[in-house]
C-alpha cells in the first residue's frame, strides 16, 4: 500500500483552541514576527520572546486534540503502508491524539536549547529570562522552536519521505512558508497524489491534484475513513 506524507499546520490544531498565525485576529496580528520569532528579537528583547512561548506553552498545556488529530494517528495504526505526520506545529496535540514519530519541523514548545552549548532538555512551564542551561550553566536558555532565518529540524529525513509518496496531504496550512510550502512539488515529483485540506486555499492550492475545504474535524475524518475503506 502507499506510503503516507502527511504536512500539518495551525490549522489542525485551530479547533482545539490554539490560534493560527494568519487567519483573522491570527498570532502574527498580536505580535511582530521580528520581535517574537527571530534570534534577532531574542537577542534584542529575551523577556518578551520568553514571554511570548511561556503563554504558547500554558495554552498548549490546557488544549486537547480534536478529532483530526485523532484521526490521523488511527490512519496511522489501521492503514497497511507507512504513515509519517511532519508538522509545523510546536503543540503536542498529534502525540495526544496517539500519533507517533511526529516530526517537528519548526520544534516544540516542551522542547528548550541551550543558546551556547546546543543542549537540549524538557522546558519548564515558565521559562526566564537567563535561565542556567543544566549542561554548560550559562545563562542561554532558550525556546527549541525554528525561528525565521533558522534552518528548520529533519529536512533531510523528510525529503526522503516525500521521495518515497505514494499520497501527500497537506492539512491546516496556508502554505506561505517555506521549505513547508514546497514540499507539495517534492511530492509531485515523486509521482505521488497530492490533497489539500484547509479552510481557505493555501497559497499553493494550484499545485495539489485534489483539495478538501472546510474544517480540520470534518475534512481529516472523513479522509482516513474513505482511505481505510479502500484499504479493506
Ligand atoms: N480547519 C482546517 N484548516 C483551518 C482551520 C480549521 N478549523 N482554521 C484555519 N485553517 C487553515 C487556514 O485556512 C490556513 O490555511 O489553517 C491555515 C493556517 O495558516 P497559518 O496561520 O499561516 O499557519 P501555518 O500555515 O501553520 O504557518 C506556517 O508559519 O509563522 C510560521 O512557524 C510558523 O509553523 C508556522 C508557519
Amino acid at each position: 500500500m502507499e506510503k503516507i506524507v502527511i504536512l500539518t499546520g495551525a490549522g489542525i490544531s485551530a479547533e482545539s483552541g490554539l490560534g493560527t498565525f494568519r487567519d483573522e485576529g491570527g498570532l502574527w496580528s498580536q505580535h511582530r514576527i521580528e520581535d517574537v520569532a527571530t534570534p534577532e528579537g531574542f537577542a534584542r528583547d529575551p523577556a518578551l520572546v520568553q514571554g511570548f512561548y511561556n503563554a504558547r506553552r500554558a495554552q498548549a498545556a490546557g488544549a486537547r486534540p480534536n478529532a483530526a488529530h485523532e484521526a490521523l494517528a488511527r490512519l496511522q495504526r489501521d492503514w497497511p503502508g507507512e504513515v509519517v505526520i511532519v508538522t509545523q506545529n510546536v503543540d503536542a496535540l498529534h502525540e495526544a491524539g496517539g500519533a507517533d514519530g511526529v516530526l517537528h519541523m519548526h520544534g516544540t514548545l516542551s522542547g528548550a536549547l541551550c543558546g551556547a552549548c546546543g543542549h537540549r532538555w524538557v522546558a519548564p512551564e515558565e521559562m526566564a529570562v537567563g535561565e542556567p542551561c543544566p549542561a554548560c550553566a550559562r545563562p542561554a536558555a532558550r525556546p527549541d522552536v525554528v525561528w525565521f532565518g533558522e534552518m528548520p529540524y529533519y529536512m533531510d529525513e523528510i525529503f526522503a519521505h516525500l521521495s518515497g509518496a505514494g499520497i501527500f496531504a497537506a492539512i491546516g496550512t496556508s502554505g506561505q512558508v517555506y521549505p513547508a510550502a514546497g514540499f507539495v512539488e517534492e511530492a509531485r515529483q515523486a509521482g505521488a497524489h497530492c490533497v489539500e485540506m484547509s479552510l481557505e486555499p493555501s497559497a499553493v492550492v494550484t499545485r495539489f491534484h485534489e483539495t478538501r475545504q472546510g474544517r480540520a474535524t470534518e475534512t481529516v475524518p472523513a479522509w482516513v475513513a474513505e482511505l481505510l475503506e479502500r484499504a479493506g
